[in-house]
C-alpha cells in the first residue's frame, strides 16, 4: 500500500456484471460485504460492468432491467452512494476509449491463453471478439482509476495479472502513465456452497435454482430452499466441509448471517436433528434478507432517483478517468481534440 496520508486515502475499485436478476448469498458474502468494508477506509469506485455483459448475447430489455437491479442491490447491500462513486461502466466513456489503446498493445497470443476465454469457448459459448478482448476492457476499467485495491474473487486473478502486464508494458514503451495495481484477491470471508450440490460453489450461472439463495427470493421460498438442502445420513452436526459438505455449508451460512462463530453454533446444535438446524438457518437468512428487500423495494420504486445516483457516480468517476485518458492519448500520440 502506498503511504496513505490522511489527505489522500487509498483508492479502491471494483465491478460486477449485471448477469442475473438477483445477487445470491455467495455474491453478497463473497464480494459485496468486502466492498462495503472497503468504503469505510478508502475512496471507493464501484460500477456495474454493463459493457462486459454485452459479451453474452442477452435480450436488451433484460440487460436494462438487470443493470438497474444490480446497482440497486449494491446500495441495498450497503454501498453508500454518498461515500462511494457508484456508476455504470458505459456512462464513463473513457473505459472504452482506453480499452482500444490497450488493445493495440496486447498480443493476440496472450489473449488466446486466458483461461476464462478458453473455458467459455470450450463449453460451447459461441465466441465473439468482445469476449476475446474482455480482459483488455477490464484492464482499462482498472488502470483509469490508479486504484490501490481491486477487490476481486480468485476467478479474476488472471485478469488482474494481465492488467499488471499491460500497465508495465505501456509504461516502459511510453513512459510512466499507469500505476501497476497490486493484486488484492479476496480471502473469502465465507465460502458459500450450492444447497443441492454442496461440493460446488453457489453460482448464479451453474447452480440450479433450488441450490441458490437469491437475495430477492420471498422469505418463504428461502426457508423452503434451506429445508430441502442436501445433507447426509449420519445425523451428526459438526463442521467438516470435506466429508459433511451440506451440513458444514448450513453452519457457514448461519454463522455469516447471524455473525456467530461456527464453533458456538456447533456446540449449540450438537446432539440435535438437522431439522432444527435448518429451521435456525432459515430464520437467520430471512432476518438478514428482510431489511435488504425493503430497501430494494424503495429503490426500484423510484428509478429516477436511482438514475440520479448513477449520474452523480459517473460524474465523480469521470473526474478521475478523464485525466488518465488524456495522459494515455498524449503518450501514444493521439492529437488532443480542440473543442
Ligand atoms: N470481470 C469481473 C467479473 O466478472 C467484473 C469486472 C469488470 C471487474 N471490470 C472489472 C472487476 C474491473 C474488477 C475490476 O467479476
Amino acid at each position: 500500500m502506498p503511504d496513505a496520508t490522511p489527505a489522500t486515502p487509498p483508492r479502491s475499485l471494483s465491478g460486477m456484471q449485471p448477469t442475473s436478476d438477483s445477487l445470491h448469498l455467495g455474491n453478497y458474502l463473497g464480494a459485496l460485504v468486502n466492498w462495503v468494508e472497503l468504503q469505510e477506509r478508502t475512496d471507493a469506485f464501484y460500477f456495474v460492468a454493463d459493457l462486459h455483459a454485452q459479451t453474452v448475447p442477452t435480450d436488451p430489455e433484460v440487460i436494462r432491467r438487470r443493470t438497474r437491479v444490480t446497482a440497486a442491490q449494491f446500495i441495498a447491500g450497503g454501498v453508500d452512494p454518498e461515500r462511494s462513486a457508484l456508476f455504470c461502466q458505459s456512462h464513463v466513456r473513457e473505459h472504452t476509449e482506453v480499452a482500444w489503446i490497450l488493445a493495440c498493445q496486447t498480443g493476440f497470443g496472450e489473449m488466446s491463453r486466458m483461461t476464462q476465454f478458453k473455458d467459455k469457448t470450450t463449453k460451447g459459448q459461441n465466441a465473439n471478439v468482445g469476449l476475446f478482448t474482455y480482459p483488455v476492457l477490464m484492464a482499462s476499467d482498472i488502470l483509469l482509476y490508479r486504484p490501490d485495491f481491486v477487490p476481486v474473487g480468485d476467478d479474476q486473478r488472471q485478469h488482474l495479472e494481465i492488467t499488471r502486464d499491460l500497465a508495465t508494458r505501456f509504461n516502459s514503451r511510453f513512459g510512466q502513465t499507469f500505476t501497476v495495481p497490486e493484486p488484492y484477491i479476496l480471502k473469502e470471508s465465507a465460502r458459500i456452497m450450492d444447497l443441492q450440490e454442496p461440493q460446488n460453489k453457489m453460482s448464479g450461472s451453474t447452480s440450479p435454482d433450488k441450490g441458490l439463495l437469491l437475495l430477492s427470493d420471498e422469505p418463504s421460498r428461502l426457508a423452503k430452499k434451506v429445508r430441502s438442502a442436501v445433507t447426509d445420513t449420519d445425523g451428526e452436526i459438526r463442521f467438516d466441509p470435506e466429508s459433511k459438505a451440506g451440513v458444514s455449508n448450513l453452519l457457514t451460512i448461519h454463522s455469516a448471517m447471524s455473525r456467530r462463530p461456527v464453533a458456538e453454533l456447533v456446540a449449540e446444535y450438537a446432539g440435535r436433528g438437522y431439522g432444527d438446524l435448518k429451521k435456525a438457518v432459515a430464520e437467520a437468512v430471512v432476518a438478514a434478507v428482510e431489511p435488504f428487500q425493503a430497501r430494494m423495494a424503495e429503490l426500484m420504486d423510484d428509478p429516477a432517483e436511482l438514475d440520479r445516483i448513477l449520474a452523480k457516480g459517473a460524474a465523480r468517476a469521470t473526474e478521475i478517468a478523464r485525466p488518465t485518458r488524456d495522459a494515455v492519448y498524449d503518450a501514444v500520440g493521439v492529437l488532443p481534440a480542440q473543442r
